[in-house]
């Protein structure tokens, strides 16, 4: 009786060990980007069709604002400052030749979750020998980040413009000192109070990325 049944079980076996070993049912969604944490340094490598500059991005969600500074190409001893804070406003400044700009740009800072409603992802990607998580945002960004440590590691916006995430980090936060815009941006040749006082739309409801970048 027992032999007819052994090529039965052995097929069976067979099938058992073709089977993926988690049922496609259970599959695992698609990742969600990391959020940012509520305070951090970055250092970025930005290339803007060649035009190249390296930046300092502060990020201060608790302090409500968000801090660029970049240093474009032998340009690094007149440094561009992008000052940005949750009420709305930003100033945009050159201290070595005392030029101010504001904009009341009507929405706040990104909030450290920006990336996430809306986030179509793309899949995992090489970037620069990093395994990358890909999301795309709203046309505009698209995001690496790192699947190991969850940092990013670039971003591209749809302009071109990419930013490369040389370091990241966590909790650092400038001193008060250093968000004060200078007092030339609040004169009547400087920023706040002039007529054409830019006001800047801005896609999607975001702001600090477009802010910056657009
Ligand atoms: C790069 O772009 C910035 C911002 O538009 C500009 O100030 C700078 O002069 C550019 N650099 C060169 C080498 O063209
Ligand atoms: C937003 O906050 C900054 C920093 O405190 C300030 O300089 C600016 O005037 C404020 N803007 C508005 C519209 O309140």
């Amino acid at each position: 009786m027992t032999p007819p049944h052994h090529p039965v079980n052995f097929a069976v076996l067979l099938l058992f060990l073709c089977l993926p070993a988690v049922p496609p049912a259970a599959a695992a969604a698609d990742p969600t980007p990391t959020p940012w944490p509520p305070q951090f340094h970055a250092t970025l490598v930005m290339d803007y069709h060649g035009n190249m500059s390296v930046a300092d991005l502060w990020y201060d969600w608790p302090g409500g604002r968000n801090l660029h500074v970049i240093r474009y190409q032998l340009a690094a001893d007149a440094p561009y400052y992008d000052n940005e804070w949750n009420n709305g406003t930003s100033f945009f400044y050159t201290p070595a030749l005392r030029t101010c700009r504001s904009a009341a740009v009507g929405v706040g800072i990104l909030r450290p979750d920006w990336l996430r409603p809306g986030a179509v992802y793309l899949g995992r990607r090489d970037a620069g020998g990093f395994d990358c998580h890909v999301w795309a945002k709203a046309d505009f960004i698209t995001y690496y980040e790192d699947v190991n440590t969850k940092r990013p590691v670039k971003w591209v916006f749809y302009t071109g413009r990419t930013a490369y995430v040389m370091s990241f980090e966590v909790g650092a936060v400038l001193e008060d000192a250093a968000w004060q815009a200078p007092e030339y941006c609040f004169t009547n040749n400087g920023g706040l109070g002039l007529a054409d006082e830019t006001t800047t739309t801005i896609a999607g409801g975001s702001s600090f990325v477009p802010r910056s970048v657009l």
